[in-house]
């Protein structure tokens, strides 16, 4: 590099002459306010941070690609999907993908126990592809007008600022539908070694569509090739002590040596319509789709090769979000993924700004330059998006006078939606049946690490909460309420007197399980 080149400017061009004191009159001062380089370089500083993601504030970005095996399965992808990242077999796709934590700040601990964001951006030739999923396949809530709530419990206290199990245990109490999700939280998985040794989930339902515009419900998963791995919350006690960013650190230094962590892709499919014969809502993010009645299917395989190079511009300024699909996949009627699907550009354009989508890390590189749009002006605006030859006086559509125009349509017949205007529950809720496959399926060890980790957070709740949410877990499984209950000194007994909450609607089944509790 010459000599010349290593000068440092500011951002107008200028060499920058004095870079150690400010101007001043004599040595010992006053400032003058006409003093440019200064008053640059430290109210450029004053703006550094931008605001931190509202949820999944820690995390880190890793590069590579997608390659498609040109199937679903033993079929051909084309059966289900036109979406053409999946149709040949060896094609491949760039993405970026984010790791994240849920709910500490932007340089809280990597080894809380907290689920972890697992969100895919599959830059691909038909314009970009946002996957925005997590580790753990479920979620708490199943509608999305309870999230601030939810996640309102689980920050910390408006007043002190600290985390208090009194107000998680407090909400989820009284929210029935998140004892799957937390059964999963508190069991060994519930704090995962690395970014590198997890699993992925889409958790919300989506749909594919084929060339005819036949449509199929779906599920998206990713495995580690490298294994899941997990720590106790007395490993994660160690590792937080040492390093509050071990997991950011093993991924980079990972890629960095050569060694490329790799997930395999699979979707679960299932027939576009609402399954009458299941005893839960294919629309219900706090239930799985059990693996035996619908199957994974393999699609292909991620690679992460490359490490960001800057933080800030393709860390903070990433933006995913849930509304991010391209032709060949859509969204369902699950209600989470709908307001889900509002809710992340609006916090972009507040966040990043309302030209986010101009930014590097964000721009559909997949379809090379073919971004068309109406769209002008606007904070930080950065280009113009002109097609060849299209009339800059026409931003407008449509025109006569060479403007863009619509592109072809493509066919699309899901099945038709009748209904009445509601605001109510899923029908078939059935909050307990799967905590309880899950407990059941779990070892000894796995048992009693989830009884001491979730026992030891209800002791800190008061007591009329730490009774709802025993009761709760005896309907889940009398095993498991039995041995929480030893905590807190309570039996069945002591809980077998409260109601359902008045928002719940029992099963048949749920009624006999309370009719026996204790
Ligand atoms: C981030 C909202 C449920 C996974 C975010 C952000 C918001 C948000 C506002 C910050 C985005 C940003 O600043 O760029 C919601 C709402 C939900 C919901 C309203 C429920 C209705 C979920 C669920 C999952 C999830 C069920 C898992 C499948 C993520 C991930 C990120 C994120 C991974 C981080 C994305 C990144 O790395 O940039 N969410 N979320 N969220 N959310 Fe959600």
């Amino acid at each position: 590099m010459a000599e010349q080149d290593q000068i440092l400017t500011t951002r107008q061009g200028h060499p920058v002459q004095y870079n150690q004191n400010m101007r001043t009159i004599g040595s010992r001062g006053p400032a003058t306010l006409e003093n440019y380089h200064f008053l640059e370089k430290i109210s450029h500083f004053d703006r550094e941070r931008i605001p931190e993601r509202v949820v999944h504030a820690r995390g880190f970005v890793a590069y590579g690609e997608f390659e498609a095996t040109g199937k679903i399965g033993d079929e051909p992808a084309s059966k289900y999907t036109r979406a053409k990242i999946f149709q040949e077999a060896g094609k491949k796709t760039e993405l970026a993908i984010r790791f994240s934590t849920v709910i500490g700040g932007r340089d809280s601990s990597e080894a809380a126990r907290d689920p972890r964001g697992f969100a895919v951006k599959f830059y691909t030739e038909d314009g970009n592809w946002d996957l925005v999923g997590n580790n753990l396949a479920v979620f708490f809530i199943r509608d999305a007008i309870k999230f601030p709530d939810v996640i309102h419990s689980l920050k910390p206290d408006p007043v002190s600022f600290r985390q208090e199990p009194a107000r998680i245990l407090d909400f989820m109490s009284q929210t029935p539908e998140s004892m799957h999700m937390l059964t999963h939280l508190f069991s060994p998985r519930g704090i995962p070694a690395t970014y590198r040794h997890m699993e992925g989930f889409g958790v919300n339902t989506y749909k594919m569509v084929n060339a005819e515009g036949e449509t199929v419900l779906v599920k998206y998963h990713f495995h580690p090739r490298a294994g899941v791995a997990s720590l106790s919350s007395e490993e994660a006690a160690k590792v937080q002590g040492q390093d509050t960013g071990h997991a950011t650190r093993d991924l980079f230094d990972a890629i960095e040596r050569g060694e490329y962590p790799q997930w395999d892709m699979y979707v679960q499919i299932m027939e576009d319509h609402d399954h009458p014969e299941l005893d839960w809502d294919p629309l219900d993010d706090t239930k799985i789709w059990p693996e035996d009645q619908f199957p994974l299917r393999h699609v292909g395989t991620m690679t992460l090769n490359r490490n960001v190079e800057d933080h800030h511009n393709e860390n903070e300024q990433i933006a995913m979000g849930t509304g991010v699909l391209v032709d060949g996949l859509d969204f369902s009627d699950d209600k989470m993924l709908v307001g889900r699907t509002f809710s992340y550009s609006d916090t972009q354009r507040y966040r990043v700004g309302p030209n986010y989508l101009q930014l590097p890390v964000n721009s559909p590189k997949g379809v090379k330059g073919r971004v068309h749009t109406n769209q002008r002006g606007g904070q930080m605006s950065y280009g113009v998006d002109l097609a060849p030859g299209q009339n800059p006086h026409v931003n407008y559509e449509p025109s006569i006078t060479g403007g863009l125009t619509e592109a072809e349509k493509k066919p699309n017949n899901p099945p038709a939606v009748n209904g009445t205007l509601t605001s109510s529950n899923l029908e078939r809720t059935n909050d307990y049946v799967q905590a309880r496959a899950r407990y059941s399926t779990m070892n000894q060890w796995e048992r009693d690490e989830l009884v001491k980790e979730l026992g030891g957070m209800i002791q800190e709740a008061a007591p009329q909460v730490q009774e709802r949410f025993l009761w709760h877990l005896f309907m889940v499984h009398d095993e498991y309420g039995a041995r929480v209950g030893e905590y807190i000194n309570k039996t069945a007994e002591d809980v077998k007197h409260l109601e359902p909450l008045p928002t719940q609607n029992l099963t048949e089944d749920e009624k006999k399980r309370l009719a026996n509790l204790g």
